[in-house]
């Protein structure tokens, strides 16, 4: 069994995560998630909401997950949304051209499919399942198509990302955050994609959770308020140029600000904080990386991009965030789409004075010749722009109608006015996060093996590997197992009540009365609760119980009376086990 065989075993055969459907054999790019896989799940999304929402104030919103056919038009799925699919002629399997050649050419994203075709017939690549030859490649749209009401109902699609909504919803967002920039939105949701060939678990499914936040910003000022913060933060940087050597650099957020590795504060900005996050929930910072989109593998919409990628095992590098900068494409397509104006008028510092040229037309010329739409044709030729001006005689359409005005009848002059601000589209930062793929790395670099020979496991004839999530604390699905020593009624009672009082606290707790103490800490270490709360006889003489502690296996005897500030501060204010009670 190799690493990611392990991971899943351990994850369906204690409730984190299995194929949904089973009970009718299951299908490839659906998984569900069992209790403890949707209590982790919820706390790598509570975290993601604490920095997001709460610290960067980008609040949350919900859309719908179905979309009208203009706003994935505007944004370029419909058109664009696509993967190489080749298809075996033999067996019929699918398979995406681009995947299937990997191991010939190291980046195989931005290849046309001409080329793609070219080079599996050059390297005589057949299908994996039946050996067969492949078919032509070709496009294959990713979105799930629907129908919104019945008969000739408008055409939707499932959402290929959550983004669309904040963009959608601009004019609103703007008018809740006063028009001031920067301001962003985020949401929590499932997207859809009918991936082409699924076969990698819950890094590539067709229905998963995406966090995404969109900051729209002053594209004349990408400096960020706060950078101060990451300045010195170091990042794993793996640039455009640094694949053209084959290594990632290692340097501050402020040298790759100055030496332009990053274009600029707000995304290196955005960058940091996608680090910060992902340490926070738990991944090793050894097996991560921040991998630069090269030109010809950007996304439509970007024209800078950083994904997020950890290290796998089975998968190597994974793209768990995209970071990109999408400029300000959305906007101007939902703008040119919807015909409406998406931009917020900025208000300058201080007013400016401005030459502007003006058109006067003359009244006591036009009245006699237009009569009653003197005034009217007036009104729309201020309207035209300086061009219109360059001929004797002047078209101007008042209702649908042109008139033809002699140059004569117009008079031009300069004027200085005061103007007080402008319009501008904003441009947006988006960090895109995959919690499925998270939640996977995350059981990856948790999970640990180690032959134990403890006080505990001696005693209880009980020396085996141990298997261990070594989850952070405050991510576990479980905070503290509350364990009676026995099965009897004296200790099962103040057991239950040491367990309310720690889920009064807020704590995710587990009460577990079966089997002997070693195989329930073999049970915790395995779903990685980071606290074994222990109650016996000596409890009940000297209100204390046994606290142990996950990794290290040590025991403490810590006060009752006490227990649930002592833990919670354990897992959330960084407090020192050796400091909750006295070593036993
Ligand atoms: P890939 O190249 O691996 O298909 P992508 O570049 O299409 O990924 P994005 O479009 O940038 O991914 O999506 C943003 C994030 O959403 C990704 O970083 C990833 O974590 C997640 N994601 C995208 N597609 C899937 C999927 N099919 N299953 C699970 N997560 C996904
Ligand atoms: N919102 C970025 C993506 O899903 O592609």
């Amino acid at each position: 069994m190799d690493r990611y065989e392990q991971v899943i075993e351990l994850a369906k055969r204690r409730g984190f995560l299995w194929n949904s459907f089973e009970l009718y054999g299951g299908t490839a790019g659906f998984y569900d998630y069992g209790p403890l896989g949707s209590t982790l799940k919820r706390r790598i999304e509570q975290i993601w909401r604490e920095i997001y929402v709460i610290q960067e104030g980008f609040m949350e919103i919900e859309c719908p997950t179905i979309g009208i056919e203009e706003v994935f038009i505007a944004s370029g799925h419909v058109g664009g949304f696509s993967d190489p699919l080749c298809e075996c002629k033999q067996c019929g399997e699918a398979f995406r051209a681009d995947h299937l050649i990997k191991h010939i050419v190291e980046e195989a994203d931005g290849l046309s499919n001409e080329e793609l075709d070219s080079i599996i017939a050059q390297h005589n690549v057949k299908c994996p399942e039946c050996g067969g030859e492949f078919g032509k490649t070709y496009e294959f749209n990713l979105m799930f198509k629907t129908q919104i009401g019945p008969g000739n109902g408008r055409k939707g699609y499932l959402r290929p990302e959550t983004a669309q909504g904040m963009f959608v919803d601009f004019l609103r967002l703007a008018r809740y955050y006063r028009d001031k920039l920067p301001f962003g939105a985020t949401q929590i949701g499932k997207s859809y994609r009918n991936e082409i060939s699924p076969r990698q678990g819950v890094i590539r499914l067709r229905e998963f959770t995406q966090a995404e936040a969109e900051i729209f910003i002053d594209p004349r000022n990408k400096k960020h308020p706060n950078i101060q913060r990451f300045e010195n933060t170091l990042l794993n940087l793996y640039s455009d140029e640094a694949q053209d050597m084959g290594e990632s650099q290692i340097m501050t957020v402020k040298e790759a600000v100055s030496k332009g590795i990053i274009a600029h504060e707000f995304l290196a900005y955005q960058v940091a904080l996608v680090n910060h996050f992902l340490q926070r929930v738990g991944i090793s910072p050894d097996k991560l990386r921040f991998r630069q989109h090269r030109k010809d593998e950007m996304a439509h919409y970007a024209i800078d991009c950083w994904d997020a990628e950890i290290l796998t095992e089975r998968f190597g590098w994974v793209e768990v965030v995209g970071i990109a900068d999408r400029t300000d494409y959305d906007l101007s397509a939902h703008a040119n789409m919807s015909k409406t104006e998406l931009s917020i008028y900025i208000e300058y510092e201080q007013p400016r004075m401005v030459e502007k040229f003006v058109i006067r037309p003359n009244m006591g010329k036009m009245g006699p010749v237009f009569k009653g739409k003197a005034k009217l044709i007036a009104e729309a030729l201020k309207a035209l722009p300086k061009e219109a001006f360059e001929n004797d005689e002047i078209k101007v359409s008042v209702d649908g109608e042109i008139f033809i005005v002699p140059r004569d009848m117009v008079e031009f002059a300069h004027e200085t006015i005061k103007v007080s601000g402008e319009n501008i589209v904003p441009h947006v930062i988006e960090p895109s996060f995959g919690i499925d793929r998270i939640f996977y790395a995350l059981l990856e670099h948790a999970y640990d093996e180690e032959v134990v020979s403890t006080k505990d496991s001696v005693e209880h004839n009980d020396e085996e590997t141990r298997i261990v999530l070594r989850f952070k604390k405050e991510v576990s699905p479980v905070n503290v197992a509350v364990l009676p020593l026995l099965t009897r009624q004296e200790l099962i009672e103040p057991s239950k009540e040491i367990a309310n009082r720690l889920r009064e606290k807020g704590l995710l707790v587990a009460y577990d009365d079966s089997g002997t103490i070693g195989r329930r800490y073999r049970r915790n270490d395995e779903i990685g609760t980071p606290y074994c709360v222990t109650i016996d006889y000596d409890t009940l003489k000297d209100g204390t119980v046994t606290i142990r502690d996950r990794d290290s296996m040590q025991q403490v005897r810590a006060e009752v009376a006490t227990i649930e500030e002592v833990l919670y501060d354990m897992i959330y204010r960084d407090k020192k086990f050796e400091t909750a009670g006295k070593p036993v």
